[in-house]
């Protein structure tokens, strides 16, 4: 089965305006349609009207970095998913370990944000990830489970799920998942998917990979048969090695 790849960046807190117009058209310069990766960028939301604007007319697409679960209110401060579509995203990061550490987002709530992202029709990429104690007492792979069922559920449309594994201990650290580790943990997500969806449809979700994902290490992580895409954080600020990275991708 072939997935199409995914590569995100996840621009986090990061870039002014002119820094984000400079990345933008260094982007728009170098990736070309690809039939085999499909890439999206992640800035933060003051920029996602510009950015829009600055990527029209090539395939990158917008993504968010984050959504509230509530569809309107008397919420200062936080944006819904319907500002996030009128503002032509289709990716909505979900859940990254950032959000959890800091802003105690549990498992139900990225399952609410996951679901108001997919009612309007745009794409959730719900995070999970095991931080370095339970990688070192050996219970990661319980820990993403259970970040995964229950961030997900089974009325979740899987044609437009993904689901990021990010290790937290490989984030923004230098320090990667070996291309097996990586692997191993993608293959025990897809056996839940498989037990949520079917296995068909859990065959065609895409199971991405974050974690100081770079130019030096993208090859082999994308050469996993379970890895279907990177969400880059650090290496998405630098054109070159997105764009390498992206390349790496077409190269599976
Ligand atoms: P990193 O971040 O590539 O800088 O490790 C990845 C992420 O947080 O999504």
């Amino acid at each position: 089965m072939s997935r199409t790849k995914l590569i995100a960046g996840n621009w986090k807190m990061n870039t002014n305006f002119s820094e984000a117009q400079i990345l933008c058209s260094a982007l728009k310069k170098t990736i070309r349609p690809s039939a085999t990766v499909e890439v999206a960028v992640c800035p933060p939301f003051t920029h996602l009207s510009i950015v829009n604007t600055l990527l029209n007319g090539t395939q990158i697409m917008l993504g968010a970095q984050n959504i509230h679960q509530d569809k309107k209110g008397a919420f200062t401060g936080e944006v819904s998913a319907q500002m996030l579509k009128d503002t032509g995203v289709e990716y909505v990061i979900i859940g990254h370990s950032e959000r959890r550490e800091h802003f105690g987002e549990t498992n139900t709530i990225v399952k609410e944000k996951a679901l108001r992202c997919l009612e309007l029709g745009m794409k959730p990429i719900v995070c999970v990830g095991e931080v370095l104690s339970e990688r070192k007492s050996g219970n990661y792979l319980n820990i993403v489970e259970e970040q995964v069922r229950e961030g997900l559920s089974r009325e979740m449309d899987p044609k437009k799920l993904v689901v990021a594994y990010e290790p937290v201990w490989a984030i923004g650290t230098g320090e990667t998942a070996s291309p097996e580790q990586a692997n191993e943990v993608h293959g025990h997500i897809r056996s839940i998917l498989t037990e949520y969806f079917g296995s068909e449809s859990a065959q065609e979700i895409r199971i991405i990979y974050g974690g100081s994902m770079k130019p030096s290490n993208a090859d082999e992580l994308l050469a996993q048969p379970e890895v279907d895409g990177g969400l880059i954080g650090g290496a998405s600020l630098n054109a070159e090695d997105f764009c390498a990275i992206v390349t790496a991708g077409e190269k599976q």
